[in-house]
């Protein structure tokens, strides 16, 4: 019954990463030709950690102009900023009502945010999901491509959707929406440390590329990134207990368009010095063409946030009969 939808968001939290590219925005790039799809600068979700206003706005035009820049068309595809649609803040007090705690007390991303000073974490960093489920449902999207990370908040929503049809006897009114965890590089580990995700909030810069990087500071961050004293291996098998070595490969595989098994069928075998080298030369070929647009696209702010402003409209436009129908069907 629900019409083959696209919804994926992203927080504008700071510099895009490749773990963000290679993990969702280069997927969210190859849907758009296939499928309807709605793409959201989620600077609502931001809020959960505290940014200054100026910074806040920011950089959600820069995430937008990163967006285009990567490939997202702003005529083709809705790109714009969850604020502009506030459809989604109010679904998300409706879910607050259908999540339950125990749902949300067992979300691994709040206990590695809140740290171990849970008490003074704000409740909206816990309840994000349930503003995640909503920003998704309130367009009955039915896919959402992700990193691996967010498989978990995938799951929640999902058991929203199916909550919400149960509770209010309205079969099918929610979709029970799908993750799609697409690529070789569904989750991109931090350079300084193979067993955290590279992230846009990590406060150390030398633990990521970010899509604004030039070519001397990604060659320089891929040079000095953590291995081992061994060569590379010829096999996966090969990558048992070699976090570091696993993630370097996976990263030049996605980058070249490949499969891990043909990068070692290629690599396999070099020294770390040699490969890190081939490594650098692919990151920057694939994102100095970005990088370019990008700061182009940045000259015109005004056109950024104009683009954003329509982009909001039509997101509205298809969100109003959704919640339209919630209200009716709770009563109010
Ligand atoms: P971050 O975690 O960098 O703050 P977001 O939470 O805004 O980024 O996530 C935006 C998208 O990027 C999500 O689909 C998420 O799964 C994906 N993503 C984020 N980090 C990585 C990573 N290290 N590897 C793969 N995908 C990632
Ligand atoms: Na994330």
């Amino acid at each position: 019954r629900h019409l083959h939808r696209i919804f994926s968001g992203i927080q504008p939290t700071g510099n895009l990463t490749l773990g963000n590219y290679l993990g969702a925005i280069r997927n969210w790039v190859t849907l758009q030709h296939e499928f309807e799809c709605i793409y959201c600068v989620v600077d609502q979700h931001a809020l959960t950690v505290g940014p200054e206003p100026s910074a806040l706005r920011e950089a959600t035009r820069q995430v937008a102009a990163a967006l285009i820049a990567c490939g997202i068309d702003p005529q083709k595809n809705v790109l714009f900023n969850q604020s502009q649609n506030p459809d989604h803040t109010e679904l998300a007090w409706y879910f607050n009502c259908v999540a339950r705690m125990g749902w949300l007390n067992r979300m691994t991303q709040f206990k590695e945010k809140a740290g171990k000073n849970r008490e003074n974490a704000s409740t909206g960093l816990f309840v994000y999901p349930n503003l995640m489920a909503a920003d998704i449902l309130a367009y009955r999207a039915t896919h959402v491509p992700v990193g691996e990370d967010q498989k978990q908040h995938l799951e929640l929503a999902r058991d929203i959707a199916i909550k919400f049809n149960n509770d209010w006897k309205v079969e099918d009114f929610f979709p029970v929406v799908e993750p799609q965890i697409l690529g070789e590089a569904t989750r991109v580990m931090s350079l300084r440390d193979g067993t955290a995700k590279m992230s846009k909030s990590d406060p150390s810069d030398m633990s990521r590329i970010n899509l604004t990087d030039d070519a001397d500071t990604i060659a320089k961050k891929i040079k000095k990134a953590k291995t081992d004293p061994e060569n590379l291996p010829t096999e996966k098998a090969g990558f048992e207990g070699r976090p570091e070595a696993q993630n370097l490969v996976t990263i030049y595989a996605a980058l070249t368009g490949t499969t891990v098994d043909q990068a070692l069928a290629d690599i396999g075998g070099s020294q770390f010095g040699a490969f890190k080298q081939k490594l650098a030369d692919a990151a920057v070929a694939h994102l100095s063409p970005i990088t370019t647009e990008m700061n182009r696209l940045l000259e015109d702010r005004a056109e950024i946030d104009r683009l954003l402003v329509k982009g909001g409209e039509r997101a509205r436009a298809l969100s109003a009969p959704v919640l339209k129908d919630v209200r009716e069907t709770l009563g109010l």
